[in-house]
């Protein structure tokens, strides 16, 4: 198995940067400099002690005294590259051998054994760096598995809603319909309590339809058509004004834009995304006529998006309930509408790669207004 892999170690850096190993051989070499010379230097003063013609006694003692001087070398020349050997196969391979089973993990393949049997230190280190990889590795797998879970759960909710909300449809329309039929057919047999009846019938299932015809188009977001593709933003805003002219024109709004960029996405579910909230904006009004504002700046290579108004602004505590499906701030006889618009909305920027909010400071209106923004993918350099 293998996940991403990391990013590359980071070089150390100062005296860190020179390898361990030749530290050791610069040690060695100076070592064996000096005791070179240590020899030659003693071999020298001995040659000169006997050119003294020393007595016969000391003579003797001199050569006793160069004799253990040479054991004593070889000694120590025995015992400098024994300790070499040493330092070679107990430290510096088994790090070298756990450093490349560390690379490996490193680089990816998390499933790959960390250990080294020697020396005890190093063995107790990679243990505990092995044990470090299997707990991670375990906790991954569970998440990832609990990812899966609700993709899953999350597919067959959706297929749920949308398989619902279509079936709901024809049956509702047939009740709709066919209380109308009864109201037309038996007006003049039916007392006024009858007809209210029947009125509030046709009322209720007219509503029903409504609510399954906003749940329909949430659960196509993604689904159903909604290609994405390099488009200007500028033709959904200008779909949506197209489909809101009659709403613009009754309230007497003046929507205002910006340069508007290319971005990628989908032209239908962009343009549902600008009418629901330019609709929010004219609809939300206050006393003054509607004025709404669309821009758009470049940050990070995605394009942020803004849609700002003066009408009667949101509460900011209620700033995360809005997004949520038929979660609405007011009764409907004050202000229509279903309350999945901004939830809608929230789906389709998510879709697209982007983040919808409430922006907490509607600051030039002075408090009053709203402004909602969202991110959207610039289109690449490619496909102009
Ligand atoms: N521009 C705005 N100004 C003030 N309040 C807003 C604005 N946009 C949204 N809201 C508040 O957020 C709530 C949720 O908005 P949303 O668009 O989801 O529902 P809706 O407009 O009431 O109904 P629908 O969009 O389904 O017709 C609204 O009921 C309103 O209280
Ligand atoms: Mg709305």
């Amino acid at each position: 198995m293998s996940i991403n892999p990391l990013p590359p170690a980071k070089p150390p850096t100062g005296v860190g940067r020179v390898p361990i190993a030749r530290w050791f051989v610069f040690a060695g070499a100076a070592t064996a400099v000096a005791f070179l010379a240590g020899v030659a230097l003693i071999m020298l003063m001995i040659a000169q002690a006997r050119e003294l013609a020393p007595k016969p006694e000391v003579a003797a003692q001199i050569d006793r005294l160069n004799v253990a001087l040479v054991v004593l070398f070889v000694v120590i020349l025995v015992a400098g590259v024994a300790l070499a050997f040493i330092v070679r196969f107990t430290v510096l391979d088994p790090i070298a051998r756990l450093t490349e089973q560390v690379r490996t993990v490193a680089g990816g393949d998390f499933d790959h054994r960390l250990g080294v049997e020697r020396p005890a230190e190093l063995a107790e280190l990679s243990s505990h760096i092995d044990s470090m990889r299997r707990r991670i590795l375990s906790a991954w797998r569970t998440a990832s598995d609990q990812a899966d879970e609700l993709r899953r759960s999350n597919g067959e909710l959706e297929q749920f809603a949308y398989v619902a909300s279509h079936d709901l449809q024809e049956p509702l329309r047939k009740v709709a319909s066919f209380t109308q039929m009864l109201e037309q057919r038996y007006e003049n047999e039916l007392d006024d309590r009858a007809r209210q009846y029947i009125h509030y019938a046709v009322d209720g299932a007219k509503r029903m339809q409504l609510l399954i015809n906003d749940l329909l188009d949430f659960s196509r977001v993604g689904r159903v058509g909604g290609e994405k593709a390099p488009m200007d933003s500028g033709v959904a805003v200008r779909a949506a004004l197209d489909n809101l002219s009659a709403a613009i024109e009754d309230a007497g709004a003046t929507v205002t834009t910006g340069e508007l960029p290319r971005v990628t996405g989908s032209p239908s579910q962009l343009t549902q995304l600008f009418q629901n909230l330019i609709e929010n904006a004219v609809k939300f009004r206050g006393d003054e006529p509607p004025q709404v504002r669309i821009e758009a700046v470049e940050r990070d290579g995605m394009w942020e998006f803004s849609c700002s108004d003066n009408g009667i602004g949101v509460d900011p505590k209620y700033a995360d309930r809005i997004f949520l499906i038929f979660q609405r701030l007011h009764p409907r006889d004050v202000y229509a509408g279903t309350g999945i618009g901004l939830a809608l909305c929230r789906k389709i920027v998510d879709y697209h790669g982007g983040r919808l909010w409430l922006d907490g400071d509607s600051g030039e209106t002075g408090g009053r207004g709203t402004t909602f923004r969202w991110t959207l993918p610039a289109a690449g350099d490619d496909d102009a």
